[in-house]
């Protein structure tokens, strides 16, 4: 207030709100998508319906594939689906658990701001205990190499553990161990197995059990000619990525003619134009073309004339996964197509998948090349086991290229729970609270894997807190849904990467902390479609326009 007259500083129309309750509403907001996902936890978690504007539905498991199908408006919710997404990139597994944490890690500092904690003392005290934590957890890791399979296939068994792919999940940890495996590779001393190598195919019909892992790669395309060789055996491949067409003028073109010779001779061209591109894929040796655009009818009579098997329209990413898989070279211009430019696979051969024809390119010059193939009753299904079979690629290729797996069921958390209360001690003052609410936090993952499973959640903590203080025996106890019961997790072959439970406690205490030190949020009014339209475009300098020279 300036004598009386208020200073007006934001647009009409900006909401604010401050401190206490922009704390409250954020924290509020954060905790109901914690409360949104946390039926799913766990391998006795339920599945959601999720069913958007189109009427399209989506019935899954995944807190990541949850969270990503809701349309959530508030802007601190939407920090936490962040976590989410971010787990998912990292890790493939933990998300529902990561929000889970910190909605909790938020619900805890509600009770400490309330008792007159300050906002930036918990958040201080949350990321000492989650560096703390971090340390706790590698202490608790187990080192897993690259051949042992067997381990490999336990952690695959846990990411699937409760996603509707029932009876085949042993198949289905079989087939992602064996494919990261045949992708994984050694550079400067460590190993990569980049997921992104692992072509993955959806063809609904047929049986989960029918999903399997081909040597090679798969395209959803059937040659574009039935007089095509349906099986080509020693395949030289021309990958080409522009039409073999005639090109159509950009701008409207019209030519006029006026005698019947003349448009005989016009159509000779085009036909003599089309043989001649034939003419070059032939040259150079090929029997089987591969083409991102389009392939004209004649140009498919010709290719089937001359025993060329020819498949058009791929999509880009498939066009390089062929060339790294075969070794070949993607030719723009057909002037350029040679033999050392193609690519090799043993066969290229048409199969009849349920009712469509696809493509099978197999005993590629580089072995690296592997597909799944995903199959199941319907199109819910085909998806939910992609989904699944997502999770458990990527945990296989995280445990590859980091080699350290900790128990699952709750044990690190518990222990977590534990070990912090005791190092929140020795860092004393206020900070401790913090960690003790970080602590306590933690527990929430054992709570509701045992709620979920229709056990008893004080019971089971207070058994698994009596297990893990006895530091010899107990500190792999955990919650052991199938058995209804605490066990020793590792016995009952429940395991995880680390980096599915650091990144976890990372990522929600980030957000935890980046949500406690908002004290105001300012929104600015919505701007409705017509208005923006009105405005021209967004950015450039026209509000400076009014300011004195000086202002610059
Ligand atoms: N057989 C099992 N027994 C007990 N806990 C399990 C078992 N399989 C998985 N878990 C636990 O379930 C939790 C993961 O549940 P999940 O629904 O996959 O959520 P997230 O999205 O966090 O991965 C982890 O804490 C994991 O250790
Ligand atoms: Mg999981």
């Amino acid at each position: 207030m300036l004598g009386g007259q208020p200073v007006i500083i934001l647009k009409e129309g900006t909401e604010s709100m401050k401190g206490k309750t922009a704390h409250n509403n954020n924290i509020m907001a954060a905790k109901a998508v914690a409360d949104a996902v946390r039926s799913t936890l766990g391998p006795k978690g339920m599945d959601k319906m999720l069913v958007d504007s189109m009427g399209d539905i989506v019935i899954t498991n995944d807190g990541a594939t949850i969270l990503k199908e809701l349309d959530i408006e508030h802007p601190a919710a939407k920090m936490v689906v962040e976590v989410a997404k971010t787990q998912d990139n990292e890790c493939g597994d933990g998300t529902t658990s990561a929000v889970v944490i910190a909605g909790e890690l938020l619900k805890k500092s509600e009770s400490l701001i309330d008792q007159g904690v300050h906002p930036t003392v918990i958040s201080n005290g949350f990321r000492l205990s989650s560096q703390e934590a971090i340390k706790i957890l590698k202490e608790m890791g187990i080192d897993v190499s690259l051949s042992d399979k067997k381990s490999l296939k336990l952690v695959a068994l846990t990411a699937m553990t409760g996603k509707g792919v029932g009876g085949e999940r042993d198949a289905l940890a079989d087939i992602a161990v064996d494919a990261v495996s045949s992708i994984s590779e050694k550079l400067d001393g460590k190993f990569r197995a980049d997921i992104e190598n692992i072509q993955v195919e959806k063809k609904h019909g047929g049986a989960v059990a029918d999903t399997h892992l081909i040597k090679g790669l798969i395209l959803d395309k059937e040659r574009t000619h039935p007089r095509m060789p349906r099986v080509v055996k020693d395949a030289k491949v021309a990958l080409v990525d522009s039409a073999l067409e005639i090109k159509k003028t950009e701008v409207e073109a019209k030519i006029q003619i006026k005698d019947p010779a003349q448009m005989q001779k016009f159509l000779d061209e085009e036909e003599k134009t089309i043989r001649s591109m034939v003419e070059k894929v032939k040259k150079s040796g090929a029997n089987v073309l591969i083409c991102e655009k389009g392939i004209d009818d004649l140009a498919q009579h010709y290719l089937a004339k001359d025993g060329i098997y020819a498949v058009r329209r791929v999509k880009r990413s498939d066009m390089e996964k062929l060339a790294k898989a075969t070794g070949g070279k993607i030719i723009t211009n057909l002037d350029d197509l040679k033999s050392s430019e193609l690519g090799y696979a043993a066969q290229v051969e048409e199969r009849k998948i349920s009712d469509s024809d696809m493509t099978f390119v197999t005993g590629c010059k580089n072995p690296k090349a592997v597909s799944i193939l995903v199959r199941g009753g319907t199109e819910h299904v085909v998806d939910e086991v992609e989904r699944a079979l997502h999770d458990a690629l990527k945990v296989v290729s995280v445990v590859i290229e980091d080699g350290i797996v900790v128990p699952g069921g709750g044990a690190p958390e518990i222990e977590l729970a534990l070990r912090l209360r005791d190092y929140g001690q020795t860092v004393g003052g206020r900070e401790q609270l913090a960690i003790e609410a970080f602590a306590e936090a933690m527990e929430v993952i054992p709570w509701t894997l045992a709620e979920n499973a229709g056990m008893n959640s004080i019971d089971i903590l207070i058994e698994l807190k009596n297990a893990h203080n006895n530091k010899k025996t107990g500190k792999n106890f955990g919650v052991n849904v199938l058995e209804n019961k605490v066990s020793d997790m590792l016995a009952a072959k429940v395991i995880e990467p680390l980096r599915v439970k650091t990144q976890m406690i990372q990522s929600a205490t980030e957000v935890a902390s980046m949500i406690l030190r908002i004290d105001d949020v300012i929104a600015s009014k919505k701007t409705s479609p017509a208005e923006m339209g009105a405005r021209g475009p967004p950015g450039g300098m026209g509000g400076m326009g009014g300011m004195p020279p000086g202002m610059m």
